[in-house]
């Protein structure tokens, strides 16, 4: 096994402010074991790309349970449509079996969606990302004003990384507009789910994402019972911290 220093700012500076293929293809060649998380929604084109870039490449979803049966087709289909296997991770059954006989089906809407979110999405994504070196999502800074406006294109995970175990996050759409990556998605015949048909921009579970109206803001459609200074589910909880300032950022050692 070789050891790399990489010069974690430098590699900060040379992605800023780029366009999402840069920004992939770096990560693609800087990391074998890493992996794109993809929701079901229009980060697709991540996996579009990762592929023009790269033949394996492992995407995974996180599969709560509680997802649209159009997003579950929708998954099915990029499986089918890009001849790729897309890993589901579930939530560890005792938890989850536990967490519905006291609390129900539909306790988020009483006191928050941080507990279900906890147990359906972050602790399966926890397991997943301790044994990679690095994750890819698809967060763009437009999705919210709240909550999206200062992460960077690559970072330190805050939440997921450990005392032994550095977790490098890329976020290869972030500088991209709805409509930038609207016009890749037709421009490159892209496969995408049905409900953006049905008046959905952000998708997430079905309990907790609706259509919006025109003009109203993509996050508005998700957890709409909840402030917007609220809406991160715990996947990007780092996002909260660092609407305060960013995270300390210091070289670190691949290998
Ligand atoms: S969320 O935190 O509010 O749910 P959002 O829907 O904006 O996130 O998606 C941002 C990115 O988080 C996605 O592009 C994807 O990389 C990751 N993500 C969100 N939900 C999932 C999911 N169910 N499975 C895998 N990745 C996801
Ligand atoms: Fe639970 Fe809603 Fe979070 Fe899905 S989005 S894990 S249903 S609280």
């Amino acid at each position: 096994m070789t050891m790399t220093t990489l010069d974690f700012q430098q590699l900060q500076a040379d992605l800023a402010q780029k366009n999402p293929r840069p920004i992939l293809k770096k990560a693609l060649e800087l990391f074998d074991n890493i992996a794109i998380s993809f929701s079901g929604a229009e980060d697709v084109i991540l996996i579009d790309m990762a592929l023009k870039i790269r033949k394996n490449i492992q995407v995974f979803s996180l599969d709560t349970g509680r997802l649209h049966p159009e997003t579950y087709r929708y998954i099915e289909k990029v499986r089918k449509h890009y001849r790729i296997d897309i890993e589901l991770l579930t939530p560890d059954r005792d938890v989850l079996d536990n967490f519905v006989k006291n609390k129900g089906l539909f306790s988020f809407y009483e006191d928050g969606h941080h507990e279900c979110c906890g147990i359906r999405k972050v602790e399966p994504l926890r397991r997943k990302v301790s044994h990679l070196d690095a994750w890819i999502t698809g967060q763009r800074k437009d999705q919210s004003l709240d909550t999206r406006q200062n992460i960077p294109e690559v970072q330190i995970d805050s939440s997921f990384s450990t005392t032994d175990h550095t977790l490098i996050k890329f976020n290869p759409l972030l500088n991209w507009s709805s409509a930038q990556v609207w016009d890749y998605i037709n421009d490159n015949q892209v496969p995408y789910n049905e409900l953006h048909e049905k008046g959905f921009i952000s998708i997430g579970c079905e309990p907790c994402t609706r259509a919006v109206l025109p003009n109203q803001h993509e996050r508005a459609g998700r957890w709409w019972w909840e402030e917007a200074t609220k809406k991160e589910c715990g996947l990007h909880a780092g996002n909260l911290k660092e609407i305060a300032g960013t995270p300390s950022i210091t070289p670190f050692l691949q290998s």
